[in-house]
């Protein structure tokens, strides 16, 4: 591969820190993108099965193909899927879930409220666009989502907003939503009036939060006894999940006094990490790891769970998946 990085991974160091010894190990890397975190681990000396859901990841596969032949694998697919996607034991599985700079970059995949394009934010390219969503939902269903997945405080006024403008004409690309929402709120503070809604909306349009719950339970479903799970997210919804996750499958007694019968769970989980973020050098020289957040932790050799999303903090998980 080339030396210059399309994405310039985050935490690579920590999560590598985090695997090691690599040498001899077979991870799934969920997330490929612009495969930096898969080059890392095969450098290391490990073999490398890569998932990403997104068409343009394909062509960083091939170069990789090419350089690492039998040592690296590329399925494109959903990491939500990774147990059926992966018919074999692994030793580990990161995920570095969000969007790549390559996605944000490229204003014709609608992701950015800094360049035009077509309101999109697909990942894989199929399924509804933002636009369908911002088009056609309900001013409760938009305002639920923009508060929600996006922690919009305005997000009331910001789908009022959005309901009168598109009656007048739909709202098809990033800078018409991005200016409308400017227009609406005003600036204020330093991030983009825009920023929470347009999180938000990719959440929703990626169906994200349940690609991460169904991935982490997939996870450990697919990993035996030893096998580590390492997991970087970049806001606080995500990482909450994660850290529950963790927490609700480490077998400790969650009971209180007034429910004390509650009885202890085996250990899905062990080992679990404090949270890590970025150090000062890092956050400098790349400051999209500021928002960062990696957790890992072992798996034992109890048997997986049922997939639940109850007690995980998902936003609007009781049935309301607009997307
Ligand atoms: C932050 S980037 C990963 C960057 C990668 N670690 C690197 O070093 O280039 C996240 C990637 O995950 C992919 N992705 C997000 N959700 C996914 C899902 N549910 N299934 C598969 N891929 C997903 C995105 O398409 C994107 O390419």
């Amino acid at each position: 591969m080339s030396n210059k990085q399309p994405h310039n991974p985050v935490l690579l160091a920590k999560v590598l820190e985090a695997l090691v010894p690599l040498k001899g190990k077979k991870i799934i890397d969920g997330t490929f993108g612009a495969g930096g975190y898969s080059l890392g681990f095969l450098q290391a000396g490990a073999r490398v099965i890569a998932i990403d859901r997104d068409p343009n990841s394909i062509k960083f596969a091939n170069q990789l193909s090419e350089e690492w032949g039998e040592e690296f694998r590329f399925v494109l697919g959903q990491f939500s899927h990774l147990d059926e996607l992966v018919n074999e034991q692994v030793d580990a599985i990161v995920l570095d879930i969000g969007v790549s700079s390559m996605q944000l970059d490229e204003g014709k995949r609608g992701f950015s409220f800094l360049k035009d394009g077509p309101l999109d934010m697909r990942m894989s390219g199929e399924g509804k666009a933002a636009a369908d969503l911002v088009n056609n939902l309900s001013q409760k269903q938009l305002s639920d989502i923009l508060f929600a997945y996006g922690e919009e405080k305005r997000a009331k006024r910001i789908a009022n907003a959005i309901i009168l403008a598109r009656n007048e004409s739909p709202i098809k690309t990033t800078l018409q939503l991005a200016n409308l929402i400017e227009k609406t709120v005003g600036k204020t503070g330093k991030i983009h009036p825009a920023t929470k809604s347009f999180q938000a909306l990719r959440i929703a349009v990626n169906s994200e939060f349940d690609e991460l719950v169904t991935g982490l339970f997939a996870a450990e479903n697919l990993l035996k006894e030893g096998a580590i799970l390492v997991v970087v997210s970049f806001h606080s919804l995500e990482d909450r999940i994660v850290k529950r996750f963790f927490a609700s499958g480490s077998g400790s007694v969650s009971g209180s006094r007034h429910s004390p019968q509650i009885e202890q769970e085996a250990a899905v989980w062990q080992e679990i990490a404090k949270p890590i973020k970025a150090d000062r050098d890092e956050i400098e020289n790349n400051p999209r790891s500021r928002s960062a957040t990696l957790r890992f932790a072992i798996r034992s050799a109890s048997k997986a769970r049922t997939p639940s999303m109850v007690g995980l903090g998902v936003p609007l998980s009781k049935g309301k998946n607009y997307a």
